[in-house]
């Protein structure tokens, strides 16, 4: 079955008893028992719930495994993951370029009880055979990462890193299974932050955790419960609903997004694009190789003042200024200041992170009226600059 029919078919069966082409939301805490012990299958909704059982099996099936376990958030979803395999004086390799919240977790809740984040350029095979140690647990992938959309080798860092006996752990929220198959690759461990492309819509907060091996499945299921950040039944359903579009909208995006990489790259007042779908992208011979599609996701460096940043991001028409990504609707962040805020000023200069950076999520408008409302705003700046007095000019 091909990835598209899959989002639609996986696993979503009529609901038995009525034929309801749409399965209806369980909007239910608990399921009454024939005797003590005696379910049928659920007895509580932290420990389950057939709207998130469902979900759970469609996300299974869209990256290949058996496995899911779905969380209150992205975040929820980590946390699930780190605690379950970190312990005091265990080391975890993460990229230079990383979700600031992902950052956060360990620099600021797993650090302190003893664990040793190492940030490493992770798109730099020998960079990470160098950090890794017989400490090593796991080495924690993002690619493309955010903000920069670097692409690391999943499938050359899983190698070495299987050769340390560390877990490979890869967040997809970037690529998304439609365009990235970790598993495939060699990961143990694939995370996302459902909020994003898989449910598609900028409606609702999720996470996922998925495994391989039902071994290393288990402490992270169990982690599920036991800490309860679960998603609500609605929730469950919205991503349903959104996934069944998944393919189609990442379609979307990545046109979207290379009809705006090609119309910013080479404008004077733009110093840098990064999306991997261009050629001069570093990463982009190994996106080729491991992706199905480059992404929907474009960012880039103003070459300008961080007041023309500020005032670029907060006028445009149609991307308006948000935290997130991947939904249907545009949005543009300024990291520094956004979603990687939590990273210091010094830690985010070292690591290459741009004041002057701005990320961009087209959603699934029409490009033309995308690409018109950035280069609009390019030349609303270069007339600004224009009509400027020149430093020290004095007034008639
Ligand atoms: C790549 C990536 N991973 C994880 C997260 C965390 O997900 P959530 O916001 O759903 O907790 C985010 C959020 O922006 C993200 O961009």
């Amino acid at each position: 079955m091909k990835f598209g029919t899959k989002t639609i078919h996986t696993g979503q069966p009529s609901e038995p008893e009525t034929g309801a082409l749409v399965a209806p939301i369980f909007q239910t805490s608990t399921y009454e028992q024939e005797a003590p012990g005696h379910d049928k299958g659920f007895s509580y909704s932290r420990t389950n719930n057939p709207t998130r059982q469902r979900l759970e099996g469609v996300l299974a099936a869209l990256e290949g495994v058996e496995h899911a376990a779905a969380f209150a958030s992205g975040l929820a979803a980590e946390n699930a993951v780190l605690q379950a395999y970190l312990r005091p004086g265990d080391e975890v390799i993460i990229p230079g370029d990383v979700y600031g919240g992902t950052y956060r977790i360990l620099n600021k809740v797993f650090q302190p009880i003893g664990v040793v984040p190492r940030q490493i350029d992770t798109a730099d095979l020998a960079a990470v055979e160098a950090a890794l140690t017989p400490r090593t647990r796991l080495v924690w992938l993002e690619s493309p990462t955010n903000p920069r959309l670097l692409i690391n080798d999943i499938a050359a860092v899983a190698k070495v890193a299987h050769a340390q006996k560390a877990l490979v752990v890869v967040d997809n929220t970037f690529a998304t299974p439609c365009f990235q198959q970790p598993f495939e690759l060699g990961a143990d461990i694939v995370i996302h932050s459902v909020t994003k492309y898989l449910a598609g819509h900028s409606d609702t907060i999720q996470g996922a955790a998925l495994a391989k091996d039902p071994a290393v499945f288990e402490p992270i299921k169990f982690l599920q419960n036991a800490t309860g950040a679960v998603p609500s039944p609605f929730d469950c359903w919205l991503t349903l609903r959104g996934l069944k579009t998944l393919e189609l909208r990442m379609q979307r995006h990545e046109q979207n997004a290379i009809a705006i990489a090609i119309a910013l790259e080479g404008h004077p007042l733009v110093r840098r694009v990064y999306f991997p779908g261009l050629a001069s992208h570093p990463g982009h011979d190994i996106a080729r190789r491991q992706m199905t599609g480059f992404g929907g996701m474009v960012s880039f460096e103003l070459n300008g003042t961080i007041e023309e940043v500020v005032s670029f991001v907060s006028s445009r028409t149609y991307f308006a200024l948000g935290e997130s990504l991947g939904g249907v609707k545009a949005l543009v962040c300024h990291p520094a200041t956004m979603t990687h805020a939590s990273i210091p000023a010094e830690a985010r200069a070292e690591l290459g992170l741009s004041d002057t950076l701005i990320r961009l999520s087209p959603g699934c408008e029409n490009s033309a009226d995308l690409v018109e409302d950035l280069l609009q705003g390019l030349s609303e700046l270069e007339r600004a600059r224009g009509t400027k007095k020149p430093v020290g000019a004095t007034a008639r």
